[in-house]
């Protein structure tokens, strides 16, 4: 028969401890639970990686600043500290199996923490980004892998980036592969950097998927980037910080791409998509590339997803070997378009979209052309 530990026991070891009877024993529990330090935690994939952890039975600290959504996870023991001033004195003490960073964006601040936090976290975890590649640089005949060279940080980036406002659109990738470098060099073999591709679902502040269940729910000609064939790839936040966890509580080390889908999805059929998912009266409109950009729409941001010519693609063969799945694109979609509709500021100013005006604009140009 197992004897229980206290609680006040199983706090101060690193792994599963042995079983100890101490007199005046606490609550009796079982062998300590695992923690789990996220740098972060607390906007948009922070809450599913922090939800599947204490699903999963682990203690949860959270290191941030404490200014956004204080009110998500009031029970979780807050560590308070601005990466900005390089501020990790809260985090001078204490051990926790694993750290999940999802708030690194700046080498040196990465290079300040992993040095605090060595020899009392069993394994780190980075997230970075799919924008760490020089596609320019990597193979055309092939989607781009975990071994396709990446863009290095200038002397200027790396001199002028002192905070996380610093950065920039360039500077995004090249600094994000700069903290991945400080992360293996501080933790080696004990270290897992996961590169997401464009992240969406509820909660997104970016709008740039959300626009399009918005979009076409509210029906009527759309526009979209002609010719419709050309793929899109994502990743619904609640697969990512699932995954994430799972992928560091089963100790997975080494680099791993993690966006959608293991087969391709197009442009047309993402937005048919929403228009049965939504059950939308949309009819949609696909315009040439060239005509577009005549009429001065932008792509990426203002109308969302699109990247002329196509963008690459990335290869997912060992983010689905170790484990990660998606769930249907119909179930993101409509969850995004609820939450859209029910939670998101409609206060706050669409960061990603046509203008309708603008839309209504370009489509009679092209039926006028
Ligand atoms: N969105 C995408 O499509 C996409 C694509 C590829 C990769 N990624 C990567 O995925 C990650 C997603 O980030 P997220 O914002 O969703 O993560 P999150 O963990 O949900 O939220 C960011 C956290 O960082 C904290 N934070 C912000 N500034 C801080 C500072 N100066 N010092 C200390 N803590 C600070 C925030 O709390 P306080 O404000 O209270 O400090 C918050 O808890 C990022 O690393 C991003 O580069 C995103």
């Amino acid at each position: 028969m197992e004897i229980p530990l206290t609680r006040r026991a199983a706090l101060g070891a690193l792994s599963s401890a042995p079983a100890l009877a101490l007199a005046g024993a606490e609550r009796p529990i079982g062998p300590r639970p695992k923690r789990l330090l996220v740098l972060g935690g607390t906007r948009f994939l922070g809450p599913p990686i922090v939800r599947a952890a204490l699903a999963a039975g682990w203690e949860v600290t959270l290191f941030n600043r404490g200014r956004s959504a204080p009110e998500l996870f009031p029970d979780l023991e807050l560590r308070k500290g601005d990466r900005n001033e390089l501020d990790y004195a809260s985090l001078s003490e204490g051990t926790w199996d694993a750290v999940i960073d999802t708030s690194a964006y700046v080498p040196a601040h990465v290079e300040a923490v992993a040095r605090l936090l060595e020899g009392r976290v069993g394994s780190y975890c980075l997230v970075s980004a799919l924008s760490v590649y020089d596609e320019a640089a990597a193979r055309e005949d092939a989607p781009i892998d975990e071994g396709a060279p990446v863009l290095e940080p200038t002397e200027a980036m790396l001199r002028d980036t002192k905070r996380i406002q610093d950065v920039t659109g360039a500077s995004y990738g090249p600094l994000k592969a700069a903290c991945e470098d400080e992360v293996r060099a501080a933790f080696g073999d004990q270290s897992l950097v996961v590169r997401p591709g464009l992240i969406v679902g509820p909660e997104d502040s970016s709008d740039r998927f959300t626009y399009w269940p918005a979009r076409i729910a509210r029906g009527g000609e759309v526009l979209a980037p002609g010719p419709g064939t050309q793929g899109v790839q994502f990743i619904d936040v609640r697969d990512l910080g699932q995954w994430i966890f799972e992928a560091v509580a089963a100790g997975r080390t080494g680099t791993l791409n993690a966006v959608g889908f293991p087969t391709e999805l197009t442009f047309a059929e993402l937005l048919h998509g929403c228009k049965v998912v939504l059950g939308a009266e949309a009819t949609f409109t696909w315009v040439d590339e060239e005509f577009l950009q005549a009429q001065e729409v932008g792509p990426w941001m203002e109308l969302p997803l699109w990247i002329p010519g196509g963008g690459r693609t990335f290869a997912l063969d060992r983010a689905i070997a170790a484990g990660l799945t998606f769930r249907p694109v119909g179930d993101t979609i409509r969850d995004t378009q609820a939450w859209q509709l029910e939670s998101r500021d409609a206060e706050r100013p669409w960061r990603a979209g046509l203008d309708p005006e603008k839309e209504a604009r370009v489509l009679a140009a092209w039926h006028a052309r």
